[in-house]
């Protein structure tokens, strides 16, 4: 059966299958995989109905069944952690629909949606390690130490949701953040292009400045460093520059800031002809 899209899915689970979703989440930092029998002692599910919820979540690939342990077990995957998400952010009514893919990174995937007065929003769900995921459970080794990769996705979120909750409430020029799933935030869609495509600029140094100025804000408000800075991760309308993608931001080493400077001046240096100083620009962010 081919994969239904992540919005159908989270239509498809109902109350009881959501309360069991939630039940392998929060065990997930206890238990790699989840015994069926912890699952049938600790839910209020009878057999049959255990076996039905959790056929229909596997089906859905929102729970990952090991068979191989001389036991049954099961774990959540990362779509059944976004289907939380989306169904938390439901609840809160800060997510009516989401509908289609528009970014996906190494550690993300960042899709569009509707609020409840349908205005067009993001909701970016984290999924840090789903890459090397698969040979992780071969090796049996977690390179990040102790934690699961469940419990780094959910740290990231909400990572950056308190970056993005600093800044836009400083006045810097990143989304407006508007709500915290699990993995996943919801925040203002950017109709604009990524400052990689080079788009033609009415004042480049306007654009610059208005840059700098949210690092300034990163740095000296709310004591951090983007840490990934770079015309990826700077979307651009109407000439008014926006920095996305805070997850990893943190009061790194000032080698950091001055690489994420570097960058952005190198870039801009030249595609648009603007030379500016690095030294000048590091003690104006600082001081
Ligand atoms: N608020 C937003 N508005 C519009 N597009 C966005 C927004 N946030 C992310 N995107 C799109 O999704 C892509 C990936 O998002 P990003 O936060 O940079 O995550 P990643 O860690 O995957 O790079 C971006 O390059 C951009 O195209
Ligand atoms: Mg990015």
């Amino acid at each position: 059966m081919p994969t239904l899209p992540l919005s159908n899915r989270a239509s498809l689970v109902g109350p009881p299958e959501f309360s069991l979703l939630k039940f392998l989440l929060r065990n997930s930092d206890s238990y790699e995989l989840v015994p069926k029998k912890k699952i049938q002692e600790e839910t209020e599910f009878n057999p049959t109905q255990l076996e039905y919820y959790l056929a229909k979540l596997l089906k859905l690939k929102l729970i990952y069944h090991e068979k191989n342990l001389g036991y049954d077990a099961y774990k959540i995957t990362f779509s059944g952690i976004d289907v939380i998400s989306i169904k938390k952010l439901y609840e809160s009514r800060i997510l009516k629909s989401l509908s289609t893919i528009i970014g996906e990174g190494k550690e993300s995937e960042v899709y569009a949606g509707y609020d409840f007065d349908d205005n067009k929003i993001v909701v970016k769900f984290h999924r840090i390690g789903r890459t090397s995921y698969k040979s992780l459970r071969r090796v049996n080794k977690d390179p990040y130490g102790r934690k699961s990769w469940v419990r780094l996705s959910i740290e990231n979120a909400e990572a950056e949701y308190k970056a993005l909750t600093c800044m836009w409430k400083n006045g810097a020029r990143v989304p407006r953040p508007i709500g915290l799933g699990v993995n996943a935030i919801a925040m203002e869609l950017i109709d604009g292009v990524q400052l990689s495509e080079k788009p033609e600029l009415g004042d480049p140094e306007k654009v610059l400045d208005e840059i700098i100025s949210t690092i300034k804000i990163a740095y000296t408000c709310c004591k951090i460093i983007h840490g990934d800075l770079s015309p990826y991760n700077i979307m651009v309308t109407n000439d008014i520059p926006y920095i996305i993608d805070w997850p990893q931001s943190s009061r790194a080493s000032e080698e950091t800031l001055y690489r994420d400077l570097s960058h952005i001046i190198s870039f801009f240096e030249k595609e648009y002809e603007i030379v500016r100083e690095i030294p000048q620009i590091l003690s104006y962010i600082r001081g």
